[in-house]
């Protein structure tokens, strides 16, 4: 990796880890954060928010893409996830369309515990033949 690439990589890792450490999580007590990069540059984090109606709790990347959205920004570059534990720490499948709605097939998405990224996978590696907006495209 580029030393550039390698800088990226870490401003998106000490975000998402800055999120994580406002995690809501009273309830699974598993702290989540969420870090992605538009093509311009710009970064958006977000933390899991749970809920006492528990399906009613937030993931951590739909916080960062909410902040995204909010800003005005509509693509997503890369995006990176950090949690705890010894098992990767993958979007779960509701996050994976989430991030499908902004982002191409090849974006990476990074998979990290607390001492850094452990993987790294394309967004069509983690949902194949995925259904997205340009299947409305009219
Ligand atoms: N969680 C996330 O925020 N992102 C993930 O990628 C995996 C799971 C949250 C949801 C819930 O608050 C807690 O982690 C346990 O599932």
């Amino acid at each position: 990796m580029s030393k550039n690439a390698e800088a990226a990589l870490g401003e998106l890792f000490a975000a998402a880890k800055a999120a994580q450490a406002n995690a809501y999580a009273p309830y699974s007590r598993f702290h989540v954060g969420a870090a992605l990069r538009t093509p311009d540059g710009a970064v958006f984090s977000g933390c899991n928010v749970e809920n006492a109606a528990y399906p009613q709790g937030a993931c951590a990347e739909a916080g960062a893409i909410s902040a995204m959205a909010l800003a005005g920004a509509r693509q997503i570059a890369e995006i990176l996830v950090v949690g705890d534990g010894e098992a990767l720490c993958t979007p779960c499948g509701g996050c994976r369309q989430r991030i499908r709605e902004f982002a191409g097939p090849s974006a990476a998405i990074h998979v990290a515990g607390p001492e850094g990224v452990r993987a790294t996978f394309t967004l069509a590696e983690l949902l194949p033949e995925s259904f997205g907006p340009e299947h409305l495209a009219r």
